[in-house]
């Protein structure tokens, strides 16, 4: 439908993007589920037709009314999206109009179609992702490849159009490890320096001081964080960035170091124990580590940077001085009851921060708080006093404490033990 509405206006329709490398990396035996698929129009030569890409997805908002439909920018793109059922999930469907200088040429002329088409495809990030299919004819269903994606997608190689590609956009660094790692490809040898190029010039930095859409750049980074520290593939993608010494781009003095390395793996045994039912976001608390290697005056600032939650911020704010106050109280501590107090305070994630850069002697006292301490309870609770005649109150709550205490030190098994606990 969509290249019968550029057709009938005389445009040029293309499948671009990675929709198209993943048609063309997909087993012809299986069925691909494309959630997110990117077109661009070309072809028109009035200057009014800037905004085809908006007045398409219009269109075929009229022919799919169920589809919605948002408008980014003034004439740039348009996006349609579909809720499908909850098992395939939702579509999204991007109509951009061919980014390139308006051309006063009669669409008629080939090479300058080409040109249009070659130009948009020309400033995106790798050659595997800069392929376009034509949906319109004539030649409808032709592939385009101006710079080598085929040749690289067969020999499995990221490799960027052109040097500046990370200057440009920093981020992309990340883009290259994701598709390295997800699609088992390597960095092509060029791309690789360019990479490190463009770490060691500070890019990263740079681009935060100077530059006014420094908190677009921060968004765009902890996307790509997102994406890669949810992945089942995050380990290997970490360890690349690691690697590349792509971290610096959180912050210059982040290293992936085997201290941070061995804390990640911790963090991963933490979770899989005590958050199996993922109440946390496990990409965060991953995050969340590698912000905490951070010498602690540096670390609100880059989860600020980051755009992380409040209380994602205030815990690493805090955690300096909640792991002083941990390592200082608990060695002192003999019985259940007094650990339970030092570590009751802080929540979950805290104490798994905590944990995983606390030594083992302090990381054993945590665990065992979180796997057994904090989930006992003495046999007789607020209701049952109550039957009993006690009156609520400030003695009251002393008194479920006590039992608390007494029944993790073992002093209390069972409700005669509580009764005459509290008879005494
Ligand atoms: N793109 C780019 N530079 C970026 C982000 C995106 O050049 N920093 C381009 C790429 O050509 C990409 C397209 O925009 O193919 C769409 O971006 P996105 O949806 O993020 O990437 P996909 O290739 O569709 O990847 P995925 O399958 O992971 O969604």
């Amino acid at each position: 439908k969509a290249s019968e509405q550029a057709q009938k206006r005389g445009w040029h329709l293309y499948l671009v993007g990675g929709a198209v490398r993943d048609l063309l990396l997909a087993d012809p035996d299986e069925t691909l589920l494309l959630s997110d698929i990117d077109m661009v129009v070309d072809g028109f030569h009035r200057s009014a037709d800037v905004g085809a890409g908006v007045e398409l997805a219009k269109a075929l908002q009229n022919t799919y009314p169920e589809a919605r439909l948002e408008v980014h920018g003034q004439f740039q793109t348009a996006a349609l999206l579909w809720h499908l059922d909850p098992v395939l999930d939702s579509l999204w469907v991007d109509i951009a109009t061919a980014r390139t200088e308006f051309y006063p040429y009669p669409a008629a002329n080939p090479e300058v179609e080409a040109s249009s088409i070659r130009q948009d495809l020309y400033r995106r990030d790798f050659t595997i992702n800069a392929l376009a299919v034509r949906l319109t004819s004539p030649r409808a269903g032709e592939l385009l490849d101006f710079f080598g994606g085929l040749r690289d997608l067969r020999s499995r190689q990221i490799r960027v159009l052109h040097a500046n590609s990370f200057i440009e956009d920093p981020t992309r660094i990340y883009r290259a490890v994701r598709f390295a790692v997800r699609l088992g490809f390597q960095l092509e040898t060029q791309t690789e320096r360019y990479i490190r190029y463009a770490l060691d010039s500070g890019i990263y930095e740079r681009s935060l001081i100077q530059n006014s859409k420094a908190p677009a750049l921060q968004t765009r980074l902890k996307a790509e964080l997102k994406y890669i520290l949810q992945a089942p593939y995050w380990k290997g993608a970490l360890k690349l960035l690691g690697d590349l010494e792509a971290l610096k781009c959180l912050h210059s003095t982040l290293e992936l170091d085997d201290q941070l390395w061995k804390q990640v793996r911790l963090l991963e045994r933490c979770l899989r124990r005590f958050d199996p039912e993922k109440t946390l976001d496990h990409w965060q608390m991953r995050l969340e580590v590698l912000i905490a290697h951070l010498a602690p005056e540096y670390r609100p600032k880059v989860a600020k940077n980051l755009q992380l939650p409040d209380d994602s911020i205030k815990r690493l704010q805090q955690l300096d001085l909640d792991q002083a106050n941990v390592a200082e109280s608990l060695p002192a501590c003999i019985h259940p009851s007094e650990i339970t107090r030092v570590l009751k305070q802080y929540g979950l994630p805290t104490l798994i921060l905590i944990a995983v850069q606390s030594q083992r002697p302090i990381r054993r006292l945590i665990w065992k708080y979180l796997t057994q301490y904090a989930h006992i309870q003495p046999p007789l609770n607020g209701n049952d006093l109550k039957a009993l005649g006690y009156k609520p109150g400030r003695e009251f709550k002393q008194m479920l404490d006590h039992l608390l205490a007494a029944t993790l030190d073992g002093e209390i098994r069972d409700r005669a033990d509580a009764e005459s606990f509290l008879a005494k």
